[in-house]
């Protein structure tokens, strides 16, 4: 029987768009610290030691009452972040009590050792979580256990990414640029890529407490990072993927690529652990810094600015040479030394290449009634996502696209 549940998605599924969209809305996400407790010590990461230890955390009343009340102002996604949430003995209850009141998306951001406990992974997904994010820094255990400081983690990381993908759950990785790991990152993308994982966030680091400390061991300028990063999006570009994201480079040092670049979170509202709610947006500026360059700069009014850390650790010489759209395109069409010896598919494509095996040829109709039993991206109730998927996969030779009757019908080849 169809549950009221069920009845009312379907009625606003026809309305409804993806995340992406969605994420331009105000109240849409929140994010959530539960505690500042960490099972690593991450060289480069934005808390300190002091911080990472301190055992104070919000009651379960309080954070019930919070999610509740963010649930009636319309919030839709909920993301367990900071300090390492899967440690909290708690989180199963909260993840669990969010997915009962109706958050579409909740998401939990973790560095993934706890889930080396296979049970857990299992625990967490029929709990609720829609997917995880999962923090990992290379793909050789010598360089990823030593920046979190905690030997066998990257092992650990692995085997627990295979065990949510036996769920075909949805995993992003992020990825923290650091001196040891900026020169690899083509061998970084082509090791997950062959562990099917296509979506991603390339984080440039803010140089805030243990960065700013060990800047001298893991620090990088945005000269050393750029170059890399555009070598990455041509990856991606020739792959057919959706591009990572790339966080914390300032507008000005990406011309032409600046779209990948994360530039406003106006969506995003964060409740810290002393109850004082903040947005992303409206505290940009407490840490970054303008400098003369910016006043003339075309993205002065969007750019989030240069961190003011950073700026203290590195001469600024770099923005007195920025790079050109010429440079960075000559980087982006000079590099080819790669191969991808088969095809990747993003979350999207593979839900779309699943219902096929249900149902060949597809109607977006058909698509709309089938896809509540598959959804690994957990975000296709959009129309116009459906139909710009689909025509990827037209694009890759995958399907065709015919017009039968006055409707579309696709099939696969
Ligand atoms: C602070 S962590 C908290 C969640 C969890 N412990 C983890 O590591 O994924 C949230 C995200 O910020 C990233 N991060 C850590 N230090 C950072 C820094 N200095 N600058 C930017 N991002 C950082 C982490 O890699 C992770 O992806
Ligand atoms: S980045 Fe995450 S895992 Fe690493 S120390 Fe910070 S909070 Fe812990």
């Amino acid at each position: 029987m169809t549950t009221f549940k069920e009845k009312f998605k379907k009625k606003i599924e026809l309305l409804s768009w993806t995340s992406d969209e969605k994420q331009q809305n105000a109240n849409s996400c929140y994010e959530i610290m539960i505690h500042k407790l960490c099972n690593e010590k991450c060289l480069f990461c934005s808390q300190d030691h002091e911080r990472r230890s301190s055992a104070i955390r919000p009651s379960d009343a309080d954070i019930f009452h919070r999610i509740l009340l963010w649930k009636k102002q319309w919030y839709w996604m909920l993301w367990f972040t900071w300090g390492e949430p899967l440690i909290h003995p708690n989180i199963l209850k909260y993840v669990k009590f969010a997915s009962k009141i109706w958050f579409n998306l909740i998401r939990v951001q973790t560095n993934g050792v706890m889930l080396w406990y296979p049970w857990f992974a299992k625990k967490c997904i029929d709990a609720g979580v829609t997917y995880f994010k999962i923090s990992v820094h290379h793909y050789k255990s010598e360089i990823h256990d030593y920046l979190v400081w905690l030997p066998w983690a990257l092992n650990n990381v692995l085997k627990w990414i295979e065990e949510i993908q036996k769920y075909w759950w949805r995993i992003w990785i992020n990825i923290v640029l650091t001196k040891q790991n900026y020169k690899d990152l083509v061998d970084f993308f082509n090791f997950f890529f062959n562990k099917w994982i296509t979506d991603y966030v390339m984080i440039f680091p803010l140089y805030e407490w243990s960065m700013y400390e060990q800047a001298d061991i893991v620090g990088l300028k945005y000269s050393d990072a750029i170059p890399e990063i555009i070598k990455v999006l041509k990856i991606f570009d020739k792959a057919w993927l959706k591009r990572p994201l790339v966080l914390n480079i300032p507008l000005c040092m990406m011309p032409w690529y600046e779209t990948a670049i994360i530039q406003t979170f106006n969506w995003t509202a964060v409740l810290n652990l002393d109850w004082t709610k903040s947005n992303i947006d409206e505290n940009k500026d407490v840490w970054k810094k303008r400098i003369k360059h910016c006043s003339t700069c075309k993205y002065n009014k969007i750019c989030f600015g240069i961190d003011k850390t950073y700026c203290k650790l590195f001469w600024l010489d770099e923005f007195e040479c920025l790079p050109t759209q010429t440079e960075l395109n000559y980087i982006y069409n000079k590099f080819n030394d790669f191969t991808l010896k088969k095809s990747f598919f993003t979350e999207d494509e593979k839900c779309i290449l699943e219902l096929f095996k249900k149902k060949n040829p597809l109607t977006v109709n058909d698509i709309i009634t089938l896809k509540d039993d598959i959804q690994i991206c957990k975000d296709c109730d959009s129309l116009n996502k459906i139909i710009s998927t689909m025509e990827i996969l037209v694009k890759k030779w995958l399907v065709n696209k015919q017009l039968v009757n006055w409707k579309i019908i696709f099939i696969k080849n």
